[in-house]
């Protein structure tokens, strides 16, 4: 099946490119299980753009460079931030229901930030978003979406019927999870939206299918990535023995919230930073596994209940009403709460119009590295970034449309060789040993030996997996569990190469940050 252009993945990097593209080409997206499956639908603080007549656009750049620790590349984080209020824009004429204050957008704030500047739809800014951006791609003749199709590989040169070896990427062969069939997508450019490898992790706020699978497959056909050692934990997760990965938005504390140690009842945040809770992520997610590891505790306390409970019930009525289930009363009561993974700073390496090493791939969103977070996400940047490299994306595609080749007839994906499994315990004993070791050995507090160790691991895995996608049918769980892996080498070689602690990467054995920040980029 030939497409103008293919987008893979369905959420606010993907749909934004594939509502600038359809203005003029026929787009394909495609989208591994539910449309809805991405991160982008379970977003909550919002959108950050400078809208404030008492805020600049310095005043932006300054707080992304701080939060990033100076990895950040300037003339991203200035392309990104000042593109944020036509990208607000876009959104209202979307239809997202922003909160308003008077004839203004209600601004709230979060950790980092020295204003008051993102935008949200109460605590539940994703979603909204990801309705309005389906909503408009559903109406648009020339966007054609297919949910449940796990993509494996990119179609590449070596994929061609007369091979002709060229790294051109020409599509995708995915998986249809419904028929269990591999089918070859063809198009002249590719765009890679498919999201953060957040589980990769034990405790992640990031979504099932959040494991890294452009990253791998961009990488395994050629193309560079950078910084994967930058993965951010978000300093609070409920903590709750049954729902693991249910996020409490920053904007709690951005509205008052405080950190509290629950043995002491001490408010602890000063002790580290300056900035108390409203210091960058990084920062309070450290300050919040040190409480717990030196007091033993299972989690500390977050506590807004010093503010009117309608206010509380006002600003937060999803987290309410979900904590409300689970006996907590947030009104009145404090929340316990957990690090946890939350976000992929690093990524495939793309620039200012969103192109990889690779003619044909382009990426946007959070598989990429883009150089807006550098070591360390500033929050709210990410829907933000989204935006911006959708659009940009397209525009660079649009703008190049008549010197993109049509594909080459291509090898059709061979199942001849490949029998069904018969041991599916192997798939699930992999995936929780990678997450388990990736928590324990590679995560907010990192030692040399401990990513020595995880390295072993992942060196003894690589030959049983590989084995197992030789020789078994694939199913979206081995498809995934070959990509985590991937991703886990990415994540602890980049950490391995960094011999300096900056932002998220952390080490006992090099505690000091280096004069002069230098990316980590690997090359396949
Ligand atoms: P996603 O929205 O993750 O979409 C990925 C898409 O790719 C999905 O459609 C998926 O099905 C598809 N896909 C993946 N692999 C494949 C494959 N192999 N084949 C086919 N399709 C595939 N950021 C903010 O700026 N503000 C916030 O308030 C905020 N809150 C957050 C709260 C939570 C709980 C989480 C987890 C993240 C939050 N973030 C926030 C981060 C932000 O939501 C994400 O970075 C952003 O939504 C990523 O969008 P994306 O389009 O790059 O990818
Ligand atoms: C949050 O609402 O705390 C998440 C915001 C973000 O990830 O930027």
């Amino acid at each position: 099946m030939t497409h103008d252009v293919i987008i893979i993945g369905s959420g606010a990097a993907g749909l934004t490119a594939a509502l600038a593209l359809a203005e003029k080409l026929k787009v394909l997206v495609l989208a591994k299980g539910e449309l809805t499956g991405g991160s982008t639908a379970w977003a909550q603080g919002g959108i950050a753009a400078v809208l404030d007549a008492g805020d600049t656009f310095e005043n932006h750049i300054r707080d992304t460079m701080v939060a990033g620790a100076g990895l950040n590349r300037l003339e991203t984080v200035e392309f990104v931030i000042e593109r944020a209020p036509h990208a607000i824009d876009r959104l209202v004429e979307l239809g997202v229901p922003f909160n308003s204050e008077g004839e203004h957008l209600h601004l709230t704030r979060e950790g980092g930030h020295s204003h008051r500047r993102i935008v949200h739809v109460a605590d539940a800014t994703g979603w909204a978003v990801q309705e309005a951006l389906l909503k408009a791609a559903n109406a648009n003749p020339n966007i054609t979406m297919l949910p449940h199709q796990a993509c494996i590989d990119l179609i590449t040169g070596k994929h061609e019927e007369r091979y002709s070896g060229s790294g051109r990427v020409w599509g995708v062969y995915a998986l249809n999870e419904k028929t269990g069939k591999v089918e070859a997508h063809t198009a002249r450019a590719t765009i890679l939206a498919t999201g953060g490898a957040g589980r990769v992790y034990q405790f992640s706020t990031a979504p099932r299918g959040a494991t890294g699978d452009g990253i791998a497959m961009a990488w395994r056909a050629g193309a560079r990535v950078g910084n994967m050692e930058m993965m951010q934990f978000h300093p609070t997760c409920l903590y709750n023995l049954e729902v693991k990965n249910f996020l409490i938005t920053e904007a709690v504390r951005g509205e008052g919230g405080r950190l509290i140690n629950p043995r002491t009842g001490h408010r602890y945040m000063l002790d580290y930073d300056g900035r108390a809770e409203l210091a960058p992520r990084d920062i309070v997610a450290r300050a919040n596994d040190a409480e717990i590891k030196r007091d033993g505790l299972d989690f500390v306390h977050l506590d807004i209940s010093h503010q009117p409970p309608e206010f509380v019930r006002e600003h937060f009525p999803n987290i309410y009403e979900k904590l409300l289930g689970l006996g907590i009363d947030m009104t009145t009561q404090p929340i316990p709460v957990v690090p946890a993974q939350h976000y992929t700073c690093g990524g495939i390496v793309i620039d200012l119009t969103g192109r990889t090493d690779l003619p044909g791939l382009y990426a946007a969103g959070e598989c990429t590295e883009s150089g807006l977070h550098g070591a360390n996400r500033l929050a709210s940047n990410s829907l933000l970034e989204c935006f911006v490299f959708g659009e940009a994306a397209a525009a660079d595609i649009l703008a190049r449309w008549d010197s993109f080749d049509a594909p080459p007839p291509i090898r059709q994906w061979d199942a001849s060789r490949v029998t069904d499994s018969d041991e599916e315990v192997i798939i699930k004993q992999n995936w929780t040993e990678i997450r388990r070791f990736m928590w324990n050995y590679v995560g907010i507090v990192r030692t040399t030996k401990r990513l020595e160790r995880a390295a072993h691991r992942i060196s003894m895995m690589y030959g049983e997996v590989e084995d197992y996608y030789g020789h078994f049918r694939v199913s979206t769980d081995l498809i995934e569990l070959r990509n985590l892996l991937q991703c886990a080498d990415l994540i602890v070689r980049s950490a391995l190469a960094r011999h300096e602690s900056r932002g998220l990467h952390f080490t006992l054995d090099y505690p000091k940050m280096l004069a002069v920040a230098k990316d980590t980029v690997l090359v396949p």
